[in-house]
């Protein structure tokens, strides 16, 4: 299957693409982790990257594009893949429209996780990343065992830079403005798929499943 995981930020489609991903076999392509690594290696795409993510923009399409492109063509997306935050904008879902029809396919279903925005100002603000590992922790929900230590690597954690309370309001506009679009562009195709994302992981993970296979057998 080639999915989609669409959401304000916050939403929970790093957390759900990750166990969705487990469960099915297939892997997940987060462009945010995509690009947050390449900050950190300070490649090409960090650097073209980083004054957006810092102030919570949303990077070029003509930048994401290519990534995305290149990343959906290697072996192990042979069988399908979970698109994780991408696309974002009306361009890069066309743009995406485009390469897979190349590849003689197309997205087979598009999770929309929708959370009230009280909801993601909670759970950003208590979001926490270990800086070594990535290993993500969430002071409420799943708080790390030793309180601001990573329990793989004892590194102390750190709240991701964009998660600044002034920095999630920005991402929360952007959202608004370019993503939200794209719920009524997929609706319109027949393959949206609504999820309630403000109960806990395990029931919302639940309710993914239980679309999912629904859009397998119809
Ligand atoms: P990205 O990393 O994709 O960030 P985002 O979309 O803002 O999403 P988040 O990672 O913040 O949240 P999430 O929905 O994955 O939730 P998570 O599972 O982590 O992008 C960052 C930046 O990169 C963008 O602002 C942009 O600049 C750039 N970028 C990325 N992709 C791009 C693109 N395609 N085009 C252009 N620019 C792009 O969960 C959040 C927290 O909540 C965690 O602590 C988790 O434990 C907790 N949690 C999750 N689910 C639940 C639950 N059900 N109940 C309680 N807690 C929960």
């Amino acid at each position: 299957m080639r999915l989609v995981f669409l959401g304000p930020p916050g939403s929970g489609k790093g957390t759900q693409a990750r166990m969705v991903g487990e469960k099915l076999g297939l892997p997940q392509i987060s462009t945010g982790d995509i690009l947050r690594e390449a900050i950190a290696r300070k490649t090409d795409l960090g650097e073209k990257a980083k004054p957006y993510m810092d102030v919570g923009e949303l990077v070029l399409d003509e930048v994401v594009l290519p990534v995305v492109e290149k990343r959906i063509m290697e072996k192990d997306c042979m069988k399908g893949f979970i698109l994780d935050g991408f696309p974002r904008t009306l361009g890069q879902a066309i743009g995406l429209e485009e390469v897979l029809q190349r590849l003689g396919c197309a997205v087979d279903a598009v999770i929309f996780i929708d959370v009230d925005d009280t909801v993601v100002v909670r759970r950003l603000s208590r979001r926490r990343v270990c800086p070594k590992c990535n290993a993500m922790y969430n002071l409420d929900t799943d708080p790390p065992k030793q309180e601001g230590l990573c329990d793989r690597c004892q590194v102390g954690l750190q709240l991701r830079s964009d998660d600044k309370p002034e920095t999630i309001e920005a991402r929360l506009l952007v959202y608004r403005k370019n993503t939200l679009p794209l719920v009524e562009y997929y609706e319109s195709r027949g393959i949206l798929k609504r999820i309630a994302g403000g109960g806990e992981i395990g029931k919302v993970f639940d309710s993914i499943l239980g679309e999912l296979s629904e859009a397998r057998s119809s």
